[in-house]
């Protein structure tokens, strides 16, 4: 068949070309808001009196029509259309006949892309914010949980400092309220109409641009007509907070991994979110976040390939740009099904504070602690640094941990040791001396849930 754009050649393209050039195996997606913005463009050109009342009440009837129906799956998406644009303007000309054909007037394929994928990414911008949400609820629910659970802070990998399971958690909370504001911020400057920028230089038709922004919750009108068609930062924003949103969740990933193992055992993961082996029967792997550590590097992928298509397009649409598409829906779809399946895995991940504590037990991280009970004694401090790497050292040799060294064994190193010591080397103490701003202490960790909570219930 003939295309719709027929005129200035034969329009009978070659199949191949056609299979080649065809958008709607992917742009379909966005045939809800392809209809919305139709009908808003209709209105506008109705009240410019552009095309009659009747006509425009005759598009957004058959419009209606068509979204019904493709929402109920009674209309199948042509698989030989060019593109959902080309389909759904098609099909509403078989459908009410010459008042479809004027529904294309004062505007252009160009214009209307950038409008359905800033309508559609809006959508799914705020879909990631309400997951986040979620996500951010789970772990404020497990810190709140273990706010006093110890559990042996790293750097290095390598035993440090005593923390609470609940401070390490709501570090994640904190990186993902600022992937949030990321991708809040990317929509704000998404939310700006280039309907009406037409094919690229504007139109000679009296339109009325801010008439239709509004009909469709813009904030305002993209004010050149050449870089409302020609950008598309707004997609490289959306991936780019996106991929600093995987790149928080694969950390949290490699880590629930980590305590998921026998040789950590921190955590014990729902059977529901695990998976077993085809051949190692004692096997319980934690396939859920393997998965979202793996998919993170796909959606970097999806940000570069779409950062290389542009990097070297002259002004204004080049078709180049169709290529947007596939990569920005993947990195959406992508961070949405992690999302999905990350809230559950903590929200019925088991925390093993014993064994978090165990651990802690067995890494000295109470020494320094333990030298500054002598300081205060009174001992020089280099003195009691040395006395304490030493009881270290002979727990080390005789299998033993701070805490079960006995007073006569602590007094053959100093007469300043007292019943009160093991008070100040108790871990929970450590903890909770950390009083400062931001510190791990377990007043500090009450404060930083209630900020979270704060500014989650100015978000709603
Ligand atoms: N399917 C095209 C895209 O996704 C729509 C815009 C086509 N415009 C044009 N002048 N060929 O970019």
């Amino acid at each position: 068949m003939a295309k719709m754009w027929a005129g200035r050649t034969s329009g009978m393209t070659d199949r191949v070309a056609d299979d080649f050039n065809s958008s709607i195996s992917f742009d379909y997606k966005m045939y809800r808001q392809d209809i919305q913005g139709s009908i808003a463009h209709a209105f506008m050109l109705a009240k410019q009196g552009i095309i009659s009342a009747a006509d425009a009440e005759l598009i957004a009837q058959g419009l209606a029509g068509i979204l019904e129906d493709l929402d109920s799956g009674k209309l199948p998406f042509d698989e030989t259309a060019e593109d959902i644009h080309m389909f759904v303007e098609q099909e509403l000309t078989k459908r009410i006949g010459d008042a479809g054909k004027r529904l294309h007037t004062a505007r252009s394929r160009n214009d209307q892309v950038a409008l359905d994928l800033r309508l559609y990414l809006r959508g799914e911008a705020d879909d990631l914010v309400s997951m986040m949400v979620e996500l951010i609820k789970a772990l404020l629910a497990k810190a709140k949980e273990h706010k006093a659970t110890i559990m042996p802070g790293y750097t290095h990998l390598q035993r440090a400092q005593p923390i609470t399971f609940g401070h390490h958690l709501m570090a994640y909370v904190m990186m993902l309220l600022r992937d949030m504001d990321r991708v809040k911020d990317a929509r704000r400057r998404m939310n700006q109409s280039p309907i009406g920028c037409c094919a690229l230089a504007g139109t000679t038709y009296d339109t009325d641009r801010d008439f239709e922004a509004r009909e469709l919750g813009f904030d305002g009108v993209m004010l050149n007509s050449l870089d409302g068609v020609s950008d598309r930062d707004f997609a490289l924003e959306l991936m780019s907070a996106i991929s600093i949103l995987m790149m928080h969740l694969s950390r949290l990933s490699e880590e629930v991994i980590l305590w998921s193992s026998w040789e950590f055992k921190f955590v014990e993961l729902d059977d529901a979110y695990t998976t077993g082996s085809s051949i190692m029967p004692q096997k319980k792997n934690p396939d859920m976040t393997e998965l979202i550590r793996g998919k993170t590097g796909r959606v970097y992928g999806d940000l570069m390939a779409l950062l290389t298509t542009l990097k070297g397009l002259p002004l204004a649409y080049n078709k180049d740009m169709q290529e947007d598409k596939e990569s920005v829906f993947d990195a959406v779809e992508t961070a949405k099904a992690c999302l999905s399946v990350m809230t559950p895995v903590i929200a019925t991940m088991r925390a093993l504070p014993e064994r978090m504590k165990k651990a802690a037990q067995e890494g000295f991280i109470n020494a320094t602690d333990l030298a500054d009970y002598l300081v205060r004694k009174g001992m020089p401090f280099r003195e009691a640094y040395k006395i304490s790497g030493e009881l270290v050292a002979r727990c080390i040799r005789e299998g033993k941990v701070l805490e079960t060294l006995t007073l006569s064994e602590y007094k053959e190193y100093s007469d300043l040791f007292e019943e009160d010591l093991y008070g100040e080397i108790d871990l929970l103490t450590c903890v909770e001396k950390r009083t400062s701003k931001g510190g791990t202490s377990v007043k500090s960790v009450e404060a930083q849930i209630e900020w979270v909570e704060e500014q989650l219930a100015m978000n709603n």
